[in-house]
Order: structure tokens, then C-alpha cells, then sequence
């Protein structure tokens, strides 16, 4: 069974990434695809605020019809983060591929800082994540990893077809790490 189902969180709001973007949303060209939407609160989100999109996730049967042609927004928010390095670059270039000539790959993940002093916590409440790989295997099994800028655009170099990347402001997207990557046109 692939685990990285349970690390779709049961949101209340929309994802700081989203409502960072969603402050100004210059850079939320519809039709959105959300790739790895998890449970979907940002897909909705887009919906209602009037921002047509779709979201795909192997991992929730709503959203498991892989999407078809490409968008000129794509986003992936905390999926980076829950895969294993072999399967980072895989499922990044598979993302990639649904952007539109033109179009924009809006990527966050959880920072290094962020997963440490998670495992902390867990370490002090008698739950220890065990290290694995260059992350942990959480409680429920799951696996977490941190992944900064370097990592970040480390993945991102190896993009074919790129036309620019950059970091997103970081107070737009609270503490995750954020890059916006460009299509060629
Ligand atoms: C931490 S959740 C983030 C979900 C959502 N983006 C959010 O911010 O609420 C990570 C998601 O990545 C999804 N995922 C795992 N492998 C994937 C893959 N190969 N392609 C797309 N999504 C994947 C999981 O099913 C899970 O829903």
C-alpha cells in the first residue's frame, strides 16, 4: 500500500501556498491543474473563488483520472516532500509535462527546519520517527522529508525545456519553500 495517502491533511483552510497566491493572484492563470491535490481543499478553493481548476492525486479515488493536455498554471504543493529521492525527479517531470508553452510549474515543500523540529516533537511525545533515506519514516508509517532551495533547484536544473526559475517571496507562502518555474513559450 502506498502510504503517502495519509499525509493528505484534512484541511480547514486553503494551503498557505494558496492563499499566498490567491493575495495576488497574478500568477493563477486558469484552467489550474493541482497536482497531488490530496484531499482537494485547495481545488475547491480555486472553484469557488472563481478560478476554474482540477486537481489529480493517485492516492484519492475523486481525483485519481489522470489528467489529459496541458495548463497554463500548474501547481504542486507538499508532494515533493512525501516522495522517496528515485521518485522525485519522476513525478516533477511528470508534472512539468502538463504545463502549458508559456505557463508556469508553482512548486512548495516543507523546509528542512520544518520536518526536523517535527520529528523532534515526535521524539519528545514517545512517538520517534526513524531516519530513513534523507528523511524519516513517521509514526504512521509515512515518509517525510525536508527539501530546501538547494534541493529544490537541484530537481529543478534537471527539467528539460526550462525557461527561468525563481524563488517565490517566502512571506507569501509561510514557512515553505517556493519556486515558481516558467515554461518556454
Ligand atoms: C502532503 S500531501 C499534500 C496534498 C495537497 N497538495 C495539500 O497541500 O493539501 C502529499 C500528496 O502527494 C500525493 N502523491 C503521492 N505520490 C504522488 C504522485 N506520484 N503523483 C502525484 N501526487 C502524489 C499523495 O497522495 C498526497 O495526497
Amino acid at each position: 500500500m502506498d502510504k503517502s495517502k495519509l499525509t493528505a491533511m484534512a484541511r480547514t483552510k486553503p494551503s498557505k501556498p494558496l492563499q499566498g497566491l490567491l493575495s495576488n493572484p497574478v500568477l493563477l492563470n486558469s484552467p489550474i491543474l493541482d497536482f497531488g491535490c490530496g484531499r482537494g481543499m485547495d481545488v475547491d478553493t480555486l472553484n469557488y473563488g472563481g478560478f476554474p481548476a482540477i486537481g489529480y492525486d493517485p492516492n484519492n479515488p475523486v481525483y485519481t483520472a489522470f489528467p489529459r493536455g496541458t495548463f497554463p498554471t500548474v501547481l504542486m504543493f507538499y508532494v515533493l516532500n512525501v516522495l522517496r529521492p528515485v521518485d522525485r525527479s519522476v513525478v516533477l517531470r511528470r508534472a512539468w509535462s502538463h504545463v502549458k508553452p508559456g505557463g508556469r510549474l508553482i512548486i512548495a515543500t516543507r523546509p528542512i527546519s520544518c520536518v526536523s523540529q517535527h520529528a523532534r516533537r515526535a521524539e519528545r511525545d514517545g512517538k520517534p520517527w526513524k531516519a530513513c533515506s534523507d528523511g524519516f519514516l513517521t509514526g504512521t508509517g509515512t515518509f517525510q522529508c525536508g527539501l530546501d532551495y538547494a534541493q529544490l533547484s537541484y530537481l529543478i536544473k534537471g527539467l528539460p525545456n526550462l525557461w527561468d526559475s525563481y524563488r517565490f517571496p517566502p512571506q507569501k507562502f509561510g514557512k515553505a519553500c517556493a519556486c515558481v518555474i516558467k515554461a518556454p513559450r
